[in-house]
């Protein structure tokens, strides 16, 4: 059983998608650093449960549970928000998805704009308290170097034929812009916002877009997880990030555009 008066000296780290390639190996990344509590956000019991087992064998640290929560559903994140009292430290945003065909979720909205970008949205802003209240608290958004192709007048390809190679592109920008719009938001509360390119690893994701990834999961996880856990996440905002260096992004330069992103996504 844990011990959870011991458990408040812990700083508190959510990670999304950490049954898949990335998310599993960022999870265990910080849960292996002295002084964590992780909790796994994942939608399947079955494999959240394996995570779980392999990252507290591996890293030796006890502290390590799961939530299961669907985060293409405003509802389902709301629901998990409230289950998570008490303060937040760290909040990886990482789960995505890159379907072939054009699906809509149980709220009616294109799948991966509400995974991949209001998925981070919602989360961030479902965690507002317990984020204010871990302060110094971080949050980092896992994006990617390929991104782009955004057309905020079609953001759920209602008019433009559906892509998947597009969709995720312009999810990844989105996932940079909303990086930058947050920051400005959550800086007052003690909270940071940075986004980063991880690596490239085979995986679902990737299979389903054509790429292989010539990079481990641990390589892959490594800008992330050093952003989560060394200073450099706490003492920059607004920021991102590739092989642990600061890049300019210029999808976060164009404050008129991220500003409308930010409202677009307020009005799901
Ligand atoms: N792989 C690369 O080369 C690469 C390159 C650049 C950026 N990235 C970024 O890295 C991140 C992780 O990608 P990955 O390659 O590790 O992908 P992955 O192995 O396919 O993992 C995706 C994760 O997201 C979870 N997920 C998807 N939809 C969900 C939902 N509705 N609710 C809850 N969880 C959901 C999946 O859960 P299940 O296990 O249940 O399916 C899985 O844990 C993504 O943000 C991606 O854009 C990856």
């Amino acid at each position: 059983m844990q011990d959870m008066t011991r458990d408040q000296d812990h700083r508190l780290a959510l990670v999304t998608g950490a049954t898949g390639a990335i998310g599993k190996a960022i999870a265990l990344a910080i849960a292996q650093q002295p002084g964590y509590r992780v909790v796994l956000l994942c939608r399947n019991p079955r494999k959240a449960d394996q995570a779980v087992r392999e990252i507290i064998d591996e890293s030796g640290n006890p502290r390590v549970s799961h939530e299961i929560v669907d985060l293409s559903s405003r509802q389902s994140i709301e629901a998990v928000a409230r289950r998570l009292q008490g303060p937040v430290h760290v909040l990886v945003n990482n789960a995505a998805i890159t379907p072939r065909r054009r699906q809509e979720t149980s709220e009616g909205i294109e799948l991966q704009f509400a995974t991949n970008v209001l998925g981070y949205f919602w989360l961030t802003r479902a965690l507002l308290d317990q984020l204010s209240a871990g302060a110094p608290a971080r949050v980092v958004n896992v994006a990617s170097y390929w991104a782009g192709d955004m057309d905020l007048d079609d953001l759920e390809f209602k008019r433009r034929p559906y892509n998947n190679n597009t969709a995720y592109r312009q999810s990844k920008q989105a996932n940079r812009m909303l990086t930058v719009a947050l920051a400005r938001r959550l800086g007052d509360l003690g909270v940071t916002v940075n986004a980063c390119h991880p690596g490239d690893v085979s995986s679902n994701l990737s299979n389903n877009l054509g790429f292989g990834g010539h990079e481990s999961p641990r390589d892959g996880a490594r800008t992330p997880a050093w952003l989560a856990t060394d200073a450099t996440g706490q003492q920059e905002t607004a920021k991102y990030f590739e092989h642990m260096q600061m890049r300019r992004c210029p999808f976060g330069e164009d404050s008129e555009k991220v500003e409308a992103l930010y409202q677009a996504c307020l009005a799901y």
